[in-house]
């Protein structure tokens, strides 16, 4: 995980800002810990760095008054070493004239440290980033240049990665990658590389892709890309991007999550549009048909989808899917695949390792490889024969919100398609979704406040509803750090029904053929003091029978369902604020995990 973002500019000047902002952009892969490190022409590295986040150490350490014509910033998500000042990126070499960052994992960075002791170096942290700068300084130590340096480097380190290290030896910035996202940025007269674009389009919409097993050497005239093996130049056109970035700003609201929730009434109508004029569909239709088995694979909210388009593919076009957790489909699925099966991989970033692992299981039995993901140029796009993208503009928020609606309508669109229904009453779905949004927020924010206190609570579902009840209880236990379980309702009378005392709140996802079912299990909860939340259509039983009732607009079961999860993005949204957190970063999460 982590983020990083490094420059070289013709002169020297103020780099501090543009560190900062860049940092700031990259806040969401990573931030427990922070630091900019600039290299000026005296031949001095100011390294600046702690634990917290950016603008506050930012703040605290001055990084806007750093100086220089190359800076790298780093942003961490902790996996070797605890979050602290030593630990926190970059990091420096023996002597203190090389300087470097890495996101990803380096995972024989234990033994590789005992090396560099035993071999003289100076080993200052307990952070595989530091390991990327020490096997640099290894080669350097044996005379070596440096772009032969960090091609040994790159062979020593394990792992999926990528690294920005600058010496004070020459004036070029060196990055590699090897499985983590990384991007070039060109200028008039600087570059930056980066692991993601949000971080360089506000400099730059000039962009070069980088590939695994390439180095970009940054000049402030441009960037030259070589590949690892043999040190040889590639040829590599940059393309424009034309993409908006008021994705990435707040745009007046408190959140960038609340943002992205309102967003969905207007993604939601293109992606639709998309999907009615996109080519790319009928073979993917026509092979999803013929496929003897259909997975659905991903991890955290985009399984939640997965779950949600099994549903819809088995109601509504009676074709079975199973839907998995990619690594539990490595473990479970992968000696029995064959090439007559398909995968669709599910993945809003394109770049989680636990769905990569799963799509090279899939590449090994042939099977087809299709992608549902939001980041276009990810490694998922990549890695897939064929993908569909989710047309969600940047989603800078850790907790997924547009990016799950989004990829819910793509397999019911995929459901209507296969069933050969007319897809037009989707097209309602934008006016549906600004219309609950409207009418629950005030409901849910003052819900918010009633439930401020409570460290528990049940979110149940059934059928249609079962993976949006799974979603709402992932969002609530994301960012308010409550203990929320979503359940299958009929579940809940199994064991949870225990725990169930005078005011313990349970919320129930209902549409309107299961309304029924959930009647029942909300008097079994409220029958022994439970405090029962019902999110459904207007209805006189649910009404009668729940506390209190979040009502959806008056629509089709299937469509209803995927309403029912925006009341429970605003509960979680609120709650969080209610309880004094910052919904935008949960602590220890990151939105892209790119480690195992
Ligand atoms: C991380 C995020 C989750 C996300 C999951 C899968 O754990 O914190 O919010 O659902 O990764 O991410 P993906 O990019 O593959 O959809």
């Amino acid at each position: 995980m982590c983020g990083i973002f490094g420059i070289v500019t013709r002169s020297e000047r103020p780099l501090g800002e543009i560190l900062l902002e860049a940092g700031r952009r990259l806040s969401y892969r990573g931030y427990d810990s922070v630091g900019c490190a600039t290299l000026n022409s005296d031949g001095i590295i100011d390294l600046r760095k702690d634990v917290g986040k950016i603008d506050e150490v930012g703040k605290r350490l001055n990084f806007s008054q750093m100086r220089g014509n190359r800076g790298i910033v780093q942003l961490r998500w902790a996996t070797f070493g605890a979050p602290s000042q030593q630990n926190a990126q970059p990091h420096l070499d023996s002597d203190g004239d090389l300087v470097g960052a890495h996101n990803g994992n380096v995972v024989n960075n234990v033994e590789l440290r005992e090396q560099f002791i035993a071999e003289g170096m100076t080993v200052r942290s307990s952070n595989d980033g530091e390991s990327c700068v020490h096997a640099v300084e290894r080669y350097l130590d044996r005379e070596h240049d440096m772009l032969s340096a960090v091609r040994c480097a790159y062979q020593d380190l394990e792992g999926d990665y990528a690294f920005v290290i600058g010496s004070l030896g020459d004036g070029h910035l060196y990055a590699v990658k090897k499985g983590s996202g990384l991007a070039v940025g060109l200028g008039d007269d600087f570059s930056c590389v980066s692991s993601d674009l949000p971080s360089i389009l506000p400099l730059t919409r000039r962009i070069l892709r980088v590939y695994d097993g390439e180095i970009v050497i940054l000049n402030a005239g441009g960037a030259e890309i070589r590949r690892v093996e043999d040190g040889s130049l590639i040829e590599r056109h940059a393309e424009t991007i034309t993409e908006s970035m008021e994705a990435v700003q707040k745009g007046g609201y408190a959140h960038f999550m609340l943002k992205e929730i309102h967003e969905q009434a207007v993604v939601s109508g293109e992606l639709l549009h998309w999907l009615e004029g996109a080519q790319a569909l009928a073979p993917i239709l026509e092979r999803i048909q013929k496929a003897r088995h259909l997975y659905l694979i991903g991890c955290g909210t985009s399984y939640h989808a997965c779950l949600s388009g099994a549903v819809y593919l088995g109601n509504l076009a009676r074709r079975a899917a199973i839907p998995v957790l990619a690594p539990q489909f490595i473990a479970q699925y992968a000696p029995a695949l064959s090439p007559r099966d398909v995968g669709i991989f599910v993945s809003q970033s394109g770049e989680t390792k636990d769905v990569l692992n799963a799509i090279e299981a899939a590449h090994r039995s042939g099977m087809n490889i299709y992608g549902l993901v939001n980041v276009i140029g990810s490694t998922l796009t990549q890695a897939s024969e064929r993908w569909l993208p989710l047309v969600c503009g940047y989603e800078i928020s850790v907790p997924a919100t547009k990016t799950f609606t989004n990829q819910v309508i793509t397999f019911l669109y995929l459901a209507y398609r296969l069933a050969n229904r007319s897809t037009q009453p989707l097209f309602d779905l934008p006016r549906l979704i600004q219309q609950t949004i409207q009418y629950s927020d005030g409901q849910v924010e003052q819900l918010a406040v009633e439930l401020a206190q409570c460290n528990d609570l049940y979110c149940l579902g059934y059928g249609m509803t079962y993976p949006i009840a799974l979603e709402g209880a992932l969002k609530l236990k994301e960012i308010t750090y409550a203990h929320c379980e979503g359940m299958l309702s009929t579940e809940f009378k199994h064991g949870p029904l225990a725990a169930v005392t005078e005011g313990y709140p349970v919320i129930f996802v209902a549409t309107q053929r299961d309304i029924p079912l959930l009647v029942s299990g909300i008097n079994e909860v409220t029958c022994r003091g439970g405090k029962a939340i019902a999110i459904g259509p207007q209805d006189s039983r649910l009404r009668a029978n729940a506390h209190q009732l979040l009502t959806l607009p008056p629509c089709d079961d299937a469509l209803s369902a995927l309403l029912a999860v925006l009341p429970l993005q605003l509960l979680s949204y609120h709650l969080s604020v209610q309880r004094g957190f910052d919904p935008d970063f949960p602590r220890n999460l990151s939105k892209t995990l790119t480690v195992d």
